[in-house]
Parts: structure tokens; C-alpha cells; sequence
């Protein structure tokens, strides 16, 4: 099979953490891990199989000073790849508690940039499990990636992880 590209950013904080979880649950010889902040569009265009990574910090969907540095950087490349042909899937940091009516957001903003280029994007998740007030990653009734919340409900992160994976596993050909 080929592999699948999982892109994610920042280093070293509840994304990358998951992104571990992901890639384990995948199969680490499945998966090559490339952090944001040193991808460029030819590593995206390597790839037809790609997960993205991604926490909602970003003044992109927030209005907030503090910026995500590395999606920033790299966020306009999106635009500029062609996806179609290749398959997506996302997972996506927030905080159901403290931004409920923002929850997730750049899944959904991320998601929209994809869908705009082609991408074949899998991974929906069922909103039934999440208590939050509004996010722009639901898109007709289901959030188009994975949410998941390491700030207030880290408890939950490895089912969820078990979950979403099993799911999207065929659409990655494992
Ligand atoms: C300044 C700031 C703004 C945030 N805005 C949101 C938000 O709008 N929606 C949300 O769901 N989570 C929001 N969060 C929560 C983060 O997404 C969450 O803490 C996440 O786990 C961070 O992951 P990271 O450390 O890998 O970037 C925000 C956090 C910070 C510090």
C-alpha cells in the first residue's frame, strides 16, 4: 500500500501527542509523521493518501491575538494543491468548555479549503458524543473530522482515537 501522509502542527503540544495516537493506531509502518512547520505543497503532492492535524488557535477562527505559528505558515499552501484523487481525513484539538461556541473551528475551515480543491475527505464523526454550542467544523449535521479534546476531556481521547481510526481505515486501504 502506499503510505499515508500525516501532517500536523504544532510540535510538541496536544497535536502531536494525538498525532502519535493516530499513527499507532494506523500502524506505525503505515504512516509518515511531517510537521507543518517543515512541509512544503511538494509534500502534500507526494501524497494521496493524507491526514491533517490540526488545533483551533489560529486568529484565522479566532479573534485572538495569539496566532498558531506553524498552521499559519503553512495554511495558505492548501489552496494551492490540487486534491483531487486524494483521500483526507482530519482530527482537530479544541476546548469544548471554554470555547463552545467556537469549538474546533479550523477543522471546518481546513475542511472547506480541502473540499474547495478535490479532496476526498473521510472521517465524519456523529456530533451525539460532544456537548458544545456551535462549531463550523459541523457540515450538513456532522463534524467533517475528528474532534478531540485533550483539555477537558483527555479521558476520552484514546476511544475516540480507536473509534475514528477503525473508520476511516478502509478509505486507506488497511
Ligand atoms: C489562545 C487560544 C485560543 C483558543 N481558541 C480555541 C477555539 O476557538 N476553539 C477551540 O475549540 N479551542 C480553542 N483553544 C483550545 C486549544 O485548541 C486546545 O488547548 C488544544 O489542545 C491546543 O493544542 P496544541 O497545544 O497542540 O496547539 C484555544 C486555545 C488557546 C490557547
Amino acid at each position: 500500500m502506499s503510505k499515508i501522509g500525516l501532517f500536523f502542527g504544532p510540535l510538541k503540544g496536544s497535536v502531536h501527542r494525538v498525532a502519535e495516537k493516530v499513527k499507532a493506531a494506523l500502524g506505525k509502518q503505515n504512516v509518515d509523521m511531517i510537521s507543518v512547520n517543515d512541509a512544503s505543497i511538494s509534500d502534500l503532492e507526494k501524497y494521496d493518501l493524507i491526514i491533517f492535524g490540526i488545533s483551533t488557535v489560529g486568529k484565522e477562527t479566532w479573534d485572538s491575538n495569539y496566532s498558531n505559528t506553524d498552521w499559519s505558515k503553512f495554511f495558505p499552501n492548501i489552496s494551492k494543491v490540487d486534491f483531487s484523487g486524494k483521500t483526507v481525513a482530519i482530527f482537530g484539538l479544541g476546548d469544548h468548555i471554554t470555547y463552545s461556541s467556537y469549538f474546533v473551528n479550523a477543522i471546518g475551515v481546513l475542511a472547506k479549503d480541502l473540499l474547495k480543491n478535490g479532496a476526498n475527505l473521510v472521517g465524519k464523526v456523529d456530533t451525539s458524543g460532544y456537548d458544545f454550542d456551535e462549531s463550523e467544523a459541523v457540515i450538513d449535521g456532522k463534524f467533517i473530522g475528528l474532534p478531540i479534546d485533550e483539555d477537558f476531556e483527555p479521558e476520552l481521547t484514546d476511544e475516540r482515537v480507536s473509534n475514528w481510526v477503525n473508520s476511516i481505515k478502509p478509505a486507506f486501504g488497511i
